[in-house]
């Protein structure tokens, strides 16, 4: 069945986060899509609803088997029935994580610049931040081994946020780096949280390879998150689940997620999850590939019109990690400018830790006409900003 991405989809007053803003204002900012999901899940969703009846939802065999099989098949890692536990989001598995596998005034280790939302997670349960700065050459980024190693061999260190893909450089790491990291936090007996929830939304020639896949010291160490939600465009319905190959983890992790309320799902999420992995295929294949042609597009034009920006070559996500140092450090005060001078909402690179200073994120998983649309503003804005500096 042919999927038209190109559909300008309109999203105002539609109760949107994304786009809950003024007529003037194009929203490229959160992490979710300007796209219809596929139809094979809206179709899953009208059947559950025609039944009329909404009531409290188990569990069942398909949901399981559902993701078994995709993984399986598109990750070459197999995932026991038993490994799997429901959750009704990423986030509130990372917390529920945090305040059951790690004490009060621990430090929580994070690689940034990194997904803004694990900060909370950390801090509003009264832990500490510890940051192990991904180190960024001007071209690319990679990881600093020394000082992760230092900061993982701290005793009030317990509990590594992977984030795999890494958002939001966009970067997929690749299995030798994993297996090291597996080994020191093995090594200091700090526990690995690996948030792979951009996963399938790889580009063509990349892979991403599952932390648990990768050793068994990873498989034994490790509570991964995953869900349906980014690579198929229904963040809404709130539906995730948490792989724990560890008997001991899962026993602790499944009663942390209950003791919380965050291991039932709402009436239509599994019916929705189910449909994703069993039938989507197809929608998500050419999603991705309609998604690179955008990427490459904003590469392009960035090289011949916005030289002065830097676009970090990326794997993975439909977030553009751009270097705006050499126009300006002061991304929040460009965010800002962008806003109100062009309509442009993009996120200051700050928000995901200081290392993101002087760089924005852009999310370009909208119809090619809205993008042009963007990334004309963005030239306008950019170029009328560092006049206003001269
Ligand atoms: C790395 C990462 N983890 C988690 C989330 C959110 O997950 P959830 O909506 O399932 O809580 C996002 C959303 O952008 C994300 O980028």
């Amino acid at each position: 069945m042919p999927y038209d991405f190109g559909i300008l989809t309109d999203r105002r007053n539609t109760n949107s986060l994304k786009w809950d803003v003024g007529e003037n204002i194009l929203p490229m900012w959160v992490a979710d899509m300007d796209f219809k999901t596929a139809p094979e899940i809206i179709k899953a969703i009208q059947e559950k609803v025609g039944k009329g009846i909404l009531g409290y939802t188990i569990v069942p065999d398909d949901w399981y088997q559902s993701i078994s099989s995709w993984w399986e098949r598109r990750h070459n890692f197999k995932i026991d029935k038993e490994w799997l536990i429901f959750c009704t989001g990423v986030v509130p598995a990372i917390s529920s994580a945090v305040r059951k596998m790690t004490s009060v005034g621990e430090n929580v280790l994070v690689q940034t610049p990194v997904y803004n939302i694990f900060f909370n997670s950390i801090v509003n349960n009264g832990r500490n931040i510890v940051e192990n700065k991904l180190l960024y050459d001007g071209k690319e980024y990679s990881i600093d081994f020394k000082d992760l190693e230092n900061k993982l061999s701290d005793p009030q260190t317990t509990m590594m946020i992977l984030c795999n893909p890494h958002n939001p450089i966009g970067k997929v790491w690749d299995k030798e780096v994993l297996k090291r990291i597996g080994e020191l936090c093995l090594k200091y007996h700090v526990l690995v949280l690996s948030d792979e929830i951009h996963c399938d939304l790889t580009y063509t020639q990349y892979e991403y390879i599952p932390f648990a896949s990768v050793s068994e010291i990873c498989e034994k160490n490790s509570i991964t998150c995953i869900a349906p939600t980014k690579a198929f465009n229904i963040a809404g319905l709130q539906t995730a689940a948490v792989v724990i190959p560890n008997e001991i983890l899962r026993h602790k992790m499944n009663k942390a997620l209950n003791t919380d309320e965050v291991a039932e799902p709402n009436a239509i999420a599994i019916e929705a999850t189910i449909a994703a992995f069993t039938k989507g295929e197809n929608w998500l294949n050419e999603l991705r590939l309609y998604l690179e042609e955008n990427i490459k597009f904003v590469k392009k034009f960035m090289e011949s019109e916005l030289p002065e920006l830097y676009l970090i070559p990326a794997h993975a996500t439909y977030l553009l990690w751009v270097d705006c140092r050499p126009v300006t450090k002061d991304t929040s005060s460009l965010c800002k400018f962008l806003l109100e001078e062009t309509g442009l909402y993009v996120s200051n690179g700050e928000s995901y830790g200081k290392a993101g200073r002087g760089f924005i994120r852009i999310n370009i998983a909208c119809p090619k006409e809205r993008l042009e649309d963007g990334i004309t503003r963005l030239k306008k804005g950019i170029k009328l900003y560092q006049s206003n500096l001269n």
